[in-house]
Formats: C-alpha cells, sequence, structure tokens
C-alpha cells in the first residue's frame, strides 16, 4: 500500500501542478497472463430501448470524439488490459472511483465502456453510480431520462431504464432525478437484487460512482462489485485523503490505478509513470 501511494506521490510531483487540459493519462496495473478463447454471453438480452448519443467535443469522450489522440490510445489500452485482466479470474462489474470530486471518475467510465464495447460480441452496461452528481445521460446529450434512481423507487422486480446506445453500441442506465436519500436507496436491497439481474445479463458493469470521501456510498458499491479502478488526477489528490480512501477500499479489490491529467502527453513520461504504478501494484 505505501509504495502504491509512493508511486502515486511521485507521479504527482513529476506534474509540478500544471495541467494541460486535453490529456488523459491512464496507467494501469499490468496483466501478462495468455489470453483464452472468448465466449459469448450466455442469457438472451432483453430489448431495451434504443437512445440516439449526441457528442460534443467538452464530453471528453475521446475515444469517439478524437480516437487519433493519444488519450483515447491509453484508454484502448487501458481496455486492453482490463480484458486481459478477465481473462485470468473472475472480474465483470468494475467499480470506477477515486478519494474526492472532479478526479475524472466519469470520463474514465465512459471511455472505458466504449473501449470495451468495441469489442463485437462483448455486452457492456454502463451504470451511473453518483445518485448525487450524476453526469452520463448529459454526457453522451440523451437528456433527463429515468434511471436508478427511480428504478429503485419502483416496485418492478425486472430490471428496466437501461437505455442501448447503438453507436457505440453499449446499454446505459443514468442516474435518473437525483433523490433526496441516495444511501437509503441504494441500501434497501432492490440495488443487489439489480445488480445480481445485470449479471447475467451483460460481460462488462462499469459502475460510475460517487467520491470515496467523505460518502458512504461507495462502500456500499464496492459490496456489490468485484473490484475498483482508483481514479487520481494529478495535482489535486493530497495525500492525507488519498491514504484513507485506499483504507477504504481495502476490502475491495483494487484492481488498478488511473492517472487521469497528466501534465505531458509524450509517451516517455507515460511508461516511467505506467511502470511505477505497475511496480507498486505489484507489492
Ligand atoms: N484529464 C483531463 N483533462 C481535462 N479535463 C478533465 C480531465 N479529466 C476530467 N476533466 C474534466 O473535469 C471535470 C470533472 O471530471 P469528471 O469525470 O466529471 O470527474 P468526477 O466524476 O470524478 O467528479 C469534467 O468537466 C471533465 O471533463
Ligand atoms: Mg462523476
Amino acid at each position: 500500500m505505501s509504495r502504491l501511494f509512493d508511486a502515486l506521490q511521485r507521479s504527482g510531483v513529476e506534474q509540478t501542478g500544471v495541467e494541460y487540459p486535453d490529456t488523459v493519462s491512464v496507467a494501469t496495473q499490468v496483466f501478462e497472463m495468455p489470453t483464452k478463447e472468448e465466449e459469448a454471453p450466455s442469457s438472451s438480452l432483453p430489448v431495451f430501448p434504443s437512445v440516439e448519443v449526441s457528442l460534443e467535443a467538452s464530453s471528453r469522450v475521446v475515444v469517439l470524439t478524437e480516437p487519433e489522440t493519444l488519450a483515447a490510445e491509453k484508454f484502448r489500452f487501458l481496455g486492453v488490459r482490463m480484458r486481459q485482466l478477465q481473462q485470468t479470474r473472475p472480474v465483470k462489474k468494475v467499480l470506477v472511483t477515486s478519494t474526492i470530486a472532479e478526479e475524472g471518475k466519469s470520463l474514465v467510465s465512459a471511455n472505458l465502456a466504449c473501449v470495451l464495447a468495441s469489442r463485437k460480441r462483448h455486452r457492456v452496461l454502463l451504470i451511473d453510480g453518483d445518485l448525487r452528481r450524476p453526469v452520463l445521460a448529459d454526457k453522451f446529450g440523451l437528456g433527463r431520462l429515468s434511471g436508478l434512481a427511480e428504478w429503485l423507487q419502483g416496485e418492478s422486480q425486472t430490471v428496466s431504464n437501461i437505455y442501448h446506445l447503438a453507436e457505440p453500441d453499449f446499454w446505459l442506465m443514468p442516474a435518473g432525478h437525483p433523490p433526496a436519500n441516495p444511501l437509503e436507496l441504494m441500501q434497501s436491497g432492490r440495488l443487489a437484487s439489480l445488480m445480481a439481474q445485470v449479471t447475467n445479463l451483460f460481460d462488462w458493469i462499469i459502475v460510475d460512482s460517487p467520491p470515496l470521501l467523505p460518502l458512504a456510498d461507495t462502500s456500499v458499491w464496492a459490496r456489490l462489485t468485484d473490484g475498483a479502478l482508483l481514479v487520481v488526477r494529478e495535482g489535486i489528490a493530497e495525500k492525507d485523503p488519498l491514504k484513507r480512501a485506499l483504507e477504504s477500499l481495502k476490502k475491495a479489490d483494487l484492481l488498478g490505478v488511473v492517472l487521469n491529467g497528466s501534465s505531458n502527453g509524450n509517451h516517455h513520461n507515460y511508461y516511467q509513470r505506467y511502470a511505477a504504478a505497475r511496480s507498486s501494484m505489484k507489492s
């Protein structure tokens, strides 16, 4: 844990607090197992309504809006790593979280869902699990749609409020209208029932979540997912909160770390940071 923390701290120092707004740096654990033949999902998928995506550059879904950029390339690389991980262990439900707000959880979740969906036989569900500050429906230009909040408050036992985004071909469950009592709703037991159902329907379930501090919401998500990707935005996460966040994640399986917001988009710097995260994750 301390080596991971040191690596993260070093990368923050390297960055010297300057942010170039159009770069996204991604570093994750390395998994070097041989890949197996992919299996098609077993359950047939109910027909969920299709919605039209309308993306603006400000959405920063770079894998769709700027696929030629280094940032997009790094997200594709993250997708490859996640697929390799899935070949070695049963990981399907991935929590994307961070220490505090504004570190790029929603940006990472959206781009990750897109790159995983680019493998045609893979069914990917992206859930906006941040009931307090949802952004995913807006990011994809979908307007107001009923989502997780409405499903949790409803009575139907069958999963709904999921939409198919034809291009880039994945499914989204937006957060819906922010409820007054998000934590209570999440602890009601209906969330566990929802997750059990979608686990049978999809190959990947990416959960965009609230920050680990100061809320308890994410610990509920951590219990219902297979592991977490921790997003660390350079120059934002400070030492003590990051330490507390890592401790609060202790019970969840930490799958990797995504360093977001590089001061230097060149490959050399990227691989340096990548190596630091890699060695610390192995400890
Ligand atoms: N690497 C980056 N470069 C520039 N802007 C970024 C970067 N990462 C995130 N942002 C912007 O910062 C804001 C917060 O990102 P978001 O993904 O919503 O964070 P979170 O979900 O952790 O609160 C958004 O406007 C997003 O576009
Ligand atoms: Mg967010």
